[in-house]
């Protein structure tokens, strides 16, 4: 069953958490954020400043409605988009700014709202990876026009897949709500009647049911995931050889920097310990490489962070045991 009593519940609970009038369930961040990019009207080569430094859904959404992505470079201390280096970017064809709060760290939402309002775009927040982040006591997911998160299974909670989309904006609330189901009408919901083109971006009950239920564990589940960080940090810090993630309340994965990385990531692997480089830069994807001409180069301080870092293996119930073993392994491959 979809769009039952448990998504309605779901959704109720997620717009409680976050602050916020409207949720609306999907079944993915990144139909969520496809959502959004239609409702807010960006199409045909209008222009959308985000980050190359991101999973490529939040610029390929842009993408699906013919829009391009304006990449703006990172800055290193919170590997957010640089806010410093966005009005320079601004032309007449720029719709919005779709900032991402990566790995839960929070994107500068005073200097977004502050430039988005003076040039009169929209702003979007793909919070995909930071259900429970705080930013000057106001949860993530709060910011902008409308926002998303992602509930895939190594974000904070899981249900399976799904997403939600977040927004104080009626017309935006009953727009994704009518799209996510086939474009049928909101009020007067007759099954075979498609007012507008739509998608099956459905959430399934069970999926709403498992979201209700991790939602009521969010706290748990984020002191879980601190400790874990934690121990990481203590384990690692005295390690010149490896740069740890800056302090945070909200974890959603523990990403390290490190030199002669690619060799590191075989041989953890070898060990049978999984570990990935995360992220590659969008516009050095081969799709945008040799859709946009982008190039080594473009953007420097994303591509020297990329370059270097391991996502080291991270859930919830990782135990220090298991902790301590990665560790030992990972110090000892580093040393060869
Ligand atoms: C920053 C970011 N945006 C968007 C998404 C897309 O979410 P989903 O996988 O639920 O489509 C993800 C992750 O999966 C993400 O990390």
């Amino acid at each position: 069953m979809t769009l039952g009593p448990k998504l309605k519940e779901f959704e109720k609970k997620i717009a409680q958490y976050v602050g916020k009038k409207y949720a609306i369930g999907v079944n993915s961040g990144t139909a969520g954020l496809h959502l959004i990019i239609k409702v807010l009207n960006i199409k045909d080569n209008d222009e959308v400043i985000t980050t190359p430094f991101s999973f490529v859904s939040s610029s390929n959404c842009i993408l699906y409605e013919r829009a391009r992505p304006v990449f703006v470079d990172i800055n290193p201390k919170t590997l957010n988009i640089d806010v410093s280096k966005i009005e320079k970017k601004i032309t007449n064809k720029t719709k919005a700014i779709l900032a991402i709060d990566i790995f839960a760290n929070s994107a500068d939402w005073d200097e977004l709202t502050r430039i988005a309002k003076k040039y009169n775009l929209y702003l979007i927040e793909d919070s995909a990876e930071a259900l429970g982040t705080e930013y000057k006591d106001k949860k993530c997911g709060s910011f902008g026009d409308a926002a998303i998160f992602s509930f895939y299974p190594n974000k904070q909670i899981t249900c399976g897949e799904g997403g939600m989309i977040l927004t104080d904006d009626k017309n935006i609330s009953d727009f994704c709500y009518s799209m996510r189901n086939q474009g049928r009408r909101k009020e007067n919901n007759k099954w075979l009647e498609h007012i507008r083109l739509g998608y099956n971006y459905r959430m399934p009950e069970v999926c709403a049911a498992m979201g209700i239920a991790q939602l009521k564990r969010i706290e748990e589940i984020l002191e879980k995931r601190a400790e874990v960080a934690y121990l990481y940090n203590e384990k690692l810090r005295d390690f010149q050889e490896i740069k740890l993630p800056p302090n945070a309340k909200n974890w959603f994965v523990c990403v390290v920097r490190m030199n002669d990385r690619d060799r590191i990531i075989k041989e953890m692997i070898e060990n049978g310990i999984q570990c990935s480089d995360y992220f590659q830069p969008i516009h050095l994807q081969p799709y945008y490489r040799e859709k946009f001409g982008f190039k080594k180069g473009d953007f420097p301080i994303c591509e020297q962070i990329s370059e270097r870092t391991i996502a080291l293996p991270f859930y919830n119930n990782l135990q220090e045991e298991q902790i301590d073993y990665i560790v030992e392994i990972l110090k000892k491959i580093i040393k060869q």
